[in-house]
């Protein structure tokens, strides 16, 4: 196992925040990161239709022998975690629980959590706060615009910042401590939204927690890879892999060699 990559996905480059937390904690491990370009995105989608295309992307995924899965997508863990965990015979990691283990170590009291209209809807989060702690209030609200605003690149661009004062004020205005990044897209304007709701209120983003709990897994299993070289990466899409390319790279601020299509 200790050679094989970890297997990563999402809907688009939203994922990259969570491939790259992976990667800073472990340059050994090798990946294959898949986003689902064709479909994007998930959020607009039903339960039934996102568990569909993860159930797809993680066979893409295991057919390029991975050890393990990371769903780099909340709105596939909202809803596709469960099913993939029991299905599938290597360990699934879903973002949600480790965004909510994050927001309640910090919390005072009051959490905001924005995400896809279905994570939102489908109220995991909610979920696993009050389960670590059920004194804390939660105020949810969905920002649908901000995925293709990130797809398209907009990143300091004065449409997403009339974008972020319209979702992100009135949470701001009705006193929260943190906000949860509940989209794996959201990272990516991580600056922009501090910028505008203040520094003092927290941003949760579930990558580095991910990260951890992936850690301590293949360490329980005695999965690491521990080549000391350089892990490699491969990427794929369902579409569009030069635009994936171009962002991804803004993103991670550094080259990426090839994107290959995803024939899911
Ligand atoms: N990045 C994904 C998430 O974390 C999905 C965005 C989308 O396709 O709507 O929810």
């Amino acid at each position: 196992m200790n050679n094989k990559p970890i297997g990563v996905f999402d809907s688009g480059i939203g994922g990259l925040t969570v491939y790259k937390a992976l990667k800073d904690k472990m340059p050994y491990e090798s990946t294959i990161y898949l986003g689902d370009t064709a479909r994007l995105p998930y959020g607009s989608k039903s339960a039934e239709t996102i568990i569909k295309f993860s159930e797809e992307n993680a066979q893409f995924l295991l057919n390029k022998k991975v050890k393990l899965i990371v769903i780099a997508c909340n709105s596939s863990s909202s809803y596709a975690v469960a099913y993939l965990q029991n299905k599938l015979d290597i360990p699934v990691i879903g973002v949600i629980e480790p965004g909510a283990e994050e927001a309640v170590k910090y919390s005072k009291g009051k959490i905001g959590v924005v995400g896809t209209t279905a994570t939102i809807s489908s109220k995991a989060y909610e979920k696993a706060i009050i389960e670590k702690n059920p004194d804390i209030e939660i105020i949810t609200r969905d920002c649908p615009l901000f995925v293709p605003l990130v797809e398209e690149g907009w990143i300091e661009h004065k449409v997403t910042k009339l974008v972020i004062e319209e979702y992100l004020l009135p949470l701001k205005e009705q006193g929260i401590d943190s906000l949860v990044l509940g989209c794996t897209h959201y990272p990516v304007l991580k600056d922009e939204i501090s910028n505008i709701i203040g520094r003092e209120i927290r941003l949760i983003d579930s990558g580095k927690t991910t990260a951890e709990k992936v850690y301590s897994i293949l360490k329980n299993f005695a999965w690491l890879n521990n080549s000391k070289k350089q892990g490699e990466d491969e990427f794929y899409v369902s579409d569009f892999p030069e635009r994936f390319r171009k962002v991804g790279e803004i993103f991670l601020k550094r080259n990426i060699e090839k994107v290959s299509i995803a024939n899911i």
